[in-house]
């Protein structure tokens, strides 16, 4: 029997990750945070000297990440990266990263290994139409970059961080534009994908309107 997986792809700011750990805690499924990978690569390359423009080197420093994900934080060589790689600067290394073909060869199995018993929800950009292209349920969250770009600042602003709201919607369409024109693996919906629009929706409608579809898809889950 193959493991049941739920992906959950789009751009970033749209809620995800969020949507993602509210489902698989739901579920009692594990959660793959694939972005994080991409995340903890940009900075381990930047860390060893390696170039974001170098695609073998890269590549290598991929097929070895001494990354855990060990009770919701992320280690790298042991060390809690889980602030780190949350910074503006740590997700634009990530898209730069992520450009790479070899890269994302090296990254495949690691993200396909994740899916085990009883079922895997899995975030990202392309978890619906390269890493698990038979996914029975696939969804796909957007919302507009302001919406988005406002989000993030409340995110900042709450941590006490600064943040300007323009500079947050320009660094959005920069990635946007990035992840969804890059040769391989672009950020697109898969062609079996529910589509579901967060600009106006708050957390628990977008997880009451994907608990509508998981109960759809696998109705002995969720009563
Ligand atoms: O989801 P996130 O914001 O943490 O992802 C950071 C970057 O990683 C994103 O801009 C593009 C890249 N990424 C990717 O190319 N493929 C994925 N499956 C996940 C993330």
């Amino acid at each position: 029997m193959p493991v049941p997986v739920i992906t959950i792809d789009g751009p970033s700011g749209t809620g995800k990750g969020t949507i993602a750990e509210l489902l698989s805690d739901r579920l009692g499924w594990r959660c793959l945070d694939s972005g994080a990978l991409y995340r903890v690569l940009g900075l381990a390359a930047e860390r060893r000297g390696v170039s974001l423009d170098e695609a073998d080197a890269l590549a290598e420093v991929a097929a070895e990440l001494p990354v855990a994900f060990v009770s919701g934080r992320v280690l790298l060589n042991d060390e809690d990266v889980s602030d780190a790689i949350r910074t503006e600067q740590a997700g634009t290394a990530a898209s730069r990263v992520a450009v790479h073909p070899p890269v994302r060869d090296a990254l495949l199995q690691r993200q396909r290994a994740m899916a085990c018993p009883p079922g895997l929800v899995a975030d990202g950009r392309d978890m619906g139409t390269v890493v698990f292209p038979s996914a029975p349920l696939k969804i796909f969250l957007d919302a507009s970059a302001e919406v988005r770009a406002d989000r993030r600042y409340k995110q900042l602003k709450g941590k006490g961080l600064d943040a300007n709201l323009c500079a947050l919607v320009e660094d959005i369409r920069a990635r946007d534009a990035r992840d969804r024109s890059r040769s391989v693996a672009p950020l697109c919906a898969a062609e079996d994908a529910v589509v579901v629009d967060s600009t106006a929706m708050s957390i628990e409608e977008v997880l009451d309107r994907i608990l509508k579809e998981v109960r759809r898809v696998f109705p002995e889950l969720v009563p």
